[in-house]
């Protein structure tokens, strides 16, 4: 493979594992985060087992930042054929315990960071005719959870942008695959305080809590078959359309569902 392959949140969890799969399949990839240190260590792993990578440090809040970087890249380097916006943070905290600082701050990233960096690159994409923009994202996107509501409208804002963009850039030559994963344990869960206990119990023979490397896996597959939406475990899917044909039974399961979680937490 000779691809291009750019990677937001390459520090940690998803993307890092994201990024060492691509780097293993022998693609050139770019690594994006602020963690300058973490970055190198990820970059160096995939140079180690026989791949190439490039990290920039970046605060993806930035959106300047972001314009001089993808101008930077675009000289230096080229168009990413695949660009991965998976950076993100967003705490899981009931809505009077979620400060403005907080929604705008989820937001920032990984909403508009993906916004940015997507438009900064597009332009290229569309002249070349050809590029995947992709997404990774929450089932909050689809589903209301209680205790999670500036989490869920931040999501939200990912998922209605990766959608529209795809209907804008199809006829461009270029696709859009939205990656929505259950749980993955990463450092997410220590980065992001609070949230563990307000996400809702499942069911783990139904919804195992999946490994990063599962998640790059489902990610790298989903990508190079270029398909629209990759949801993992794949039983989410029936949860969303049950809730959309019948939204007043699944937001009754998951009150109580987050009414037990609380319970056993106090
Ligand atoms: N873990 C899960 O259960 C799960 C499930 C579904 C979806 N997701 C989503 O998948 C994405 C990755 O999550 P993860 O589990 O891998 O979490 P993580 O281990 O906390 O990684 C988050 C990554 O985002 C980067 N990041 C955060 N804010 C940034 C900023 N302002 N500028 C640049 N980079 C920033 C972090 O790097 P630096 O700190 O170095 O900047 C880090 O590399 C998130 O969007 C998350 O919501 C996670």
């Amino acid at each position: 493979m000779s691809k291009l392959v750019l990677v937001t949140g390459a520090s940690s969890g998803i993307g890092e594992a994201t990024a060492k799969r691509y780097g293993a399949a022998g693609a050139h990839v770019l690594l994006l985060a602020r963690n300058t240190e973490r970055l190198d260590g990820v970059a160096q792993a995939i140079r180690e087992s026989g791949g190439t990578a490039t990290a920039f440090p970046i605060d993806l809040s930035d959106a300047q930042a972001i314009k001089d970087l993808a101008a930077r890249i675009e000289s230096e380097i080229g168009t990413p054929d695949i660009l991965i916006n998976n950076a993100g943070a967003g705490r899981w905290l009931p809505f009077l315990d979620t400060t403005p600082e907080d929604a705008r701050a989820m937001i920032d990233v990984p909403y508009l960071a993906a916004f940015n960096l997507t438009h900064a690159f597009a332009p290229a994409m569309i002249a070349r005719k050809s590029g995947g923009i992709v997404f990774i994202t929450s089932p909050a996107s689809f589903l209301a959870w209680p205790n999670a509501s500036a989490f869920i409208a931040a999501r939200r804002a990912l998922a209605g942008f990766a959608e529209g963009l795809r209907g804008e850039l199809k006829p461009e030559g270029l696709f859009v695959t939205l990656v929505v994963l259950g749980a993955v344990e990463t450092p997410y869960w220590e980065h992001n305080p609070d949230s563990r206990e307000n996400v809702p119990e499942t069911d783990p023979r139904l919804m195992p809590t999946l490994t990063p490397e599962q998640a790059a896996e489902a990610i790298f597959e989903g990508v190079e078959k270029k398909k629209p939406t990759v949801v993992k475990p794949g039983l989410y899917r029936a949860l969303f359309v049950m809730n959309a044909l019948f939204p007043k039974l699944v937001a009754k399961q998951l009150r109580r569902s987050a009414k037990k979680k609380r319970a056993a937490k106090s």
